[in-house]
């Protein structure tokens, strides 16, 4: 790992876990997705500058209620959420824009937050250094380790003597098939003591015409996010895809207990990838599934997160039920 950026003031270190392995792992992955049957292609691809902006203004859509109730929640439950971790690290996997955190460090007064360190934790190094720089302006005595790797990385950074407060928001955890979301929590509990603790943003189970709603807005911001992902692969891996031969489709699959999100091809293409040496045909109709969002209720998000060896504290919910913030410990803790 090597420091990239150190402020003047040094309240902000920002240190790199991503390595030349990450070219290699980008093609691996595209090229496993794509041949798959059905086709997938892993969401995290979503988020170039591009596509960061377009999820910014799905967070302000009106169907779209996930990212308001989750601030709203955060705003809330802020002080509850924060009791405790006056003096320890406030780690955020996936920081992305500053929103959420400001509301977890308003509940705190300037002398408790100049004990705690804010360390976030994200793929985008610009997104990165702009939030902290900007956090920094609004909080000037809070010390920031930024940590710029995928948050799948084990986090090599971590003070081990410092209590700690791991938050994954958004219901990005939904991203996640059942395997991959035990992997990820189980990296997340290897590194908690036990009176760490681990606050879980999850979109909640509802009527599927909400859910569909959200996610087939009436502007088609979420389309264009979801084609983004074709350019995103023409730009970076050189390949052919033809953003306008493709249909934007998302709906709710009961069984998963999960929103869809499909590309179907409106007629048949052949598809190459240069930068992977990849082609295939695709068939009118076929589709390529790029992301999967599953839905929780306390039930599913319990029997989730125990196979993480972690269990639910305190599930904090909206009177409409319509997000929940689930505060997580190590199973067999101690309070
Ligand atoms: C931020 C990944 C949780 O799954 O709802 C929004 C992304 N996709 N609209 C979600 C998304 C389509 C969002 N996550």
């Amino acid at each position: 790992m090597t420091v990239i950026f150190e402020s003047d003031c040094n309240r902000l270190k920002v240190f790199s876990a991503l390595t030349g392995h990450e070219g290699n792992r980008v093609a691996e992955e595209v090229e496993a997705g794509l041949t798959a049957s059905p086709r997938t292609l892993p969401s995290k691809y979503f988020y170039d500058a591009r596509g960061s902006k377009l999820f910014e203004e799905i967070c302000d859509l009106p169907e779209y209620y996930q990212t308001r109730t989750e601030l709203a929640l955060l705003e809330e439950f802020g002080s509850d959420i924060m009791a405790g971790f006056a003096t320890g690290d406030l780690i955020e996997l996936g920081s992305g824009a500053n929103r959420k955190i400001r509301a977890l460090l308003d509940a705190l007064t300037a002398a408790q937050r100049s004990l705690i360190r804010y360390v976030p934790v994200d793929i985008s190094e610009t997104a990165l250094i702009e939030a902290a720089e900007h956090l920094l302006e609004l909080y000037p005595n809070l010390s920031i380790m930024g940590l710029v790797t995928d948050f799948h990385h084990p986090l090599e950074r971590l003070d081990p003597s410092r209590r700690k407060l791991f938050l994954f928001l958004g219901s990005t955890i939904g991203n996640l098939d059942d395997d991959q979301a035990t992997e990820f929590l189980s990296s997340v509990a290897a590194l908690m003591d036990g009176d760490d603790r681990f606050l879980l943003g999850l979109d909640t189970l509802k009527e599927p015409a909400v859910l569909e709603r959200a996610y087939n807005d009436a502007a088609g911001v979420t389309a264009a996010f979801n084609k983004n992902i074709l350019s995103v692969l023409n730009t970076g891996l050189g390949a052919n895809f033809d953003e306008g031969a493709f249909d934007h489709l998302a709906f709710f699959n009961p069984e998963l207990s999960q929103i869809e999100m499909h590309l179907v091809a409106r007629r048949e293409m052949e598809i190459a990838i240069e930068g992977i040496g990849l082609s295939f045909v695709m068939d009118e109709g076929e589709s390529i599934r790029t992301e999967i969002c599953r839905k929780f209720d306390r039930t599913r998000a319990e029997a989730m997160v125990r196979r993480a060896g972690l269990h639910v504290t305190e599930w904090y919910t909206d009177s409409a039920d319509a997000f929940a913030l689930a505060l997580l410990e190590k199973e067999g803790a101690t309070i």
